[in-house]
């Protein structure tokens, strides 16, 4: 995820802000950029690649002044390259930002249709162009706090942004709706950040913006208003962490800060993409021409671990929504094969890293095979995607725990809009069951927050299995690759032994090792096949296996059967998935902190397998 760090004080910025830069390297990047009221004007460098390319950039052409802004991007909109790197600037501001704005295309033709030029792919340069025209309307009258506010009237989406002006080099103006955003108050200096870290080491003084705040940073402090004008004060807090506890946001382990982030990248994966009037999703993001969309005759997933859990329930959406035939392989066995591709194939490689060897293999047999490539990955430009025909991104940010959590549920999304898509365009969806399930995936985030804050329950199971050397994952229909995905999760990092199994497969074998002993969790929402799942329940208990049920809230006959029981609020079938799962990921996760493992960084295992 993008980094911003922010100074305007009495020393020299440009160092400062590197430094701070680093501190939030933690959040990933592909190219870092600064941006110094140097006297005259502003003067900006940027560097493709890690920052210590930005200090090489800065040695050769020094930025010497007291007021500055930098940026590491992780890129969204536009590949990684020095031109899309930020600071944007346009006339007398530039301007760096974190998130993703939803009105991207259409502020863009307007601009260009005004004569404005563009030199990036990015959809940052659009503010900075707003801003500078907003400034124009009345030189020297307007200040860069009103512009920006008023150029930022236009914009819908989530941003975090910071600001400067030649023509006033005291101040940097900075605002926040939906990425975070910090103020840091020094002595006789004030900063901003994406996240606590990159403040630390001047100060422990912070304001969090809210929301629609802007604020104005002067070295003597700072005032904040409403985008639309209005006066406001946020209180100022006292921050005590450690380094290492500011970059995991408090959290003790990276892998539980990306599971609570993920109602935040879900949300930042559909922005943008949604016609909920139409109940369509935009072609332009989707990576699949619509011409293709109408003539493929199979979509065919390959992934690998947790994507490849992604993969099955894309299948279901493609078949049930799309009415396109579907199949799910893994992709370390298509190579082994001879797997028959066709050119009226939509083959989608799912990979989070975009850069797993057998993923990559899989796509070249089917690549040499005339099918269509559509790379879904969390990483622009990776390897994946550069060899496929279209991409269709994740906006998790990066991943940072091995075992992966907002990839998957973020990947869900991505594939449930893919679903939509392919639907509409073959015209097997009507509009109103479309309206129905995009309006339903609008509103999960919301309802995963809900499940998470239920977190403190998943730890007092997690207490009462600890122990357990064997857990069975079951689950029907969608429910099936949460109960692969859940029995994954506890493998990876609990060590524990775990299966996942279709609930309907128990009667052929897992069966036999059930007793008193055996934590089994079920996944067995109100969904269209709850009645069968909640028979198997009916058989596990008839062997006096102790249930874990993962059930919708108000389930009064699930009380009577199972030992435990994590609500999850009422939705509609599709979206289940993306609620389902997360109580799966904390009681993995409170299992392997119960014993002390290296929840983060488990014994054996790789963030990305690039050999085969
Ligand atoms: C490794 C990781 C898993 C991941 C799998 C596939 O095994 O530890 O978390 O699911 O690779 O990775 P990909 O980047 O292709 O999604």
């Amino acid at each position: 995820m993008c980094g911003i760090v922010g100074y305007v004080g009495t020393k020299d910025a440009a160092p400062l802000i590197v430094d701070g830069l680093r501190k939030l390297e933690y959040r990933g990047y592909d190219s870092a950029g600064v941006a110094v009221h140097a006297g005259k004007g502003i003067e900006i460098v940027r560097a493709l690649g890690k920052l210590v390319n930005l200090s090489v950039a800065l040695e050769k052409h020094p930025l010497l002044g007291t007021t500055g802004i930098g940026h590491t991007r992780w890129a969204t909109h536009g590949r990684p390259s020095e031109i899309n790197a930020h600071p944007h600037a346009s006339g007398p501001v530039a301007v760096v930002h974190n998130g993703i704005i939803e009105n991207h295309v259409a502020l863009r033709l307007e601009l260009e249709g005004l004569g404005v030029r563009f030199l990036s792919d990015t959809d940052t340069e659009i503010v900075a162009h707003l801003v500078a025209r907003e400034l124009a309307v009345a030189p020297g009258k307007v200040s860069l706090f009103v512009a920006a506010q008023a150029a930022l009237r236009r914009v819908v989406g989530a941003y975090a942004i910071a600001v400067v002006s030649k023509d006033e080099p005291d101040v940097i103006v900075v605002a926040r709706s939906g990425s975070p955003l910090v103020v840091g108050l020094g002595q006789g200096e004030t900063l901003c950040g994406s996240d606590i870290p990159a403040l630390l080491a001047h100060t422990r003084d912070v304001v969090f913006l809210e929301d629609g705040d802007v604020a104005e940073l002067r070295a003597s402090g700072v005032r904040i208003e409403t985008v639309a004008g209005e006066a406001v004060t946020r209180p100022v807090k006292h921050i005590d962490w450690s380094h290492v506890q500011a970059e995991r946001g408090g959290y003790k382990h990276f892998m539980l800060k990306e599971i609570h982030e993920q109602p935040e990248v879900v949300e930042a994966t559909l922005r943008g993409r949604i016609d909920l009037a139409e109940g369509d999703v935009y072609a332009g993001e989707m990576g699949v021409p619509p011409e293709v969309a109408r003539t493929i005759q199979r979509v065919y997933f390959v992934a690998c671990g947790t994507s490849h859990h992604a993969a099955i329930a894309g299948r279901y959406w493609v078949e049930q929504l799309a009415k396109v035939p579907a199949v799910v392989e893994l992709a370390s066995e298509v190579r082994y094969r001879d797997p028959i591709f066709f050119p009226t194939d939509l083959v989608v490689a799912i990979s989070q890293s975009g850069e797993t060897a057998d993923t990559m293999a899989a796509v070249k047999s089917a690549k040499a095979a005339g099918a269509r490539i559509l790379a879904l990955s969390n990483v622009v430009d990776s390897a994946i995607p550069r060899s496929a025909d279209g991409a269709l991104y994740t906006h998790a940010g990066p991943e940072i725990g091995v075992a992966s959590t907002k990839c998957f549920t973020t990947q869900l999304a991505a594939l449930l809009l893919l679903a939509v898509y392919l639907g509409r365009r073959r015209e097997t969806l009507p509009k109103e069951r479309a309206q129905a399930v995009l309006q339903a995936l609008w509103e999960t985030p919301a309802l995963m927050r809900e499940v998470l804050g239920d977190a403190d329950y998943m730890h007092l199971i997690a207490k009462r299995i600890a122990k357990a050397t064997d857990v069975l994952f079951l689950g029907r229909g969608l429910g099936f690759p949460i109960a692969l995905e859940g029995a994954l999760k506890l493998k990876e990092i609990s060590y524990a032994h775990a299966e996942g199994y279709a609930a309907g497969e128990m009667k052929h074998g897992p069966i036999a090792l059930i007793d008193e002993r055996m934590p089994i969790v079920v996944v067995c929402p109100k969904d269209a096949q709850y009645d069968k799942t909640f028979s198997n329940i009916q058989e596990v208990c008839a062997r006096e296996g102790q249930v874990i049920a993962i059930a919708t809230r108000g389930d009064e006959q699930m009380l009577e059967v199972a030992q435990h029981i994590v609500w999850i609020p009422a939705a509609r079938d599709e979206v289940l998935p993306l609620l389902t799962v997360l109580p799966c990921q904390l009681l993995s996760y409170f299992v392997a902190s119960l014993k002390g493992n290296d929840v983060d960084q488990p014994r054996n295992l790789a963030k990305t397998v690039t050999v085969e």
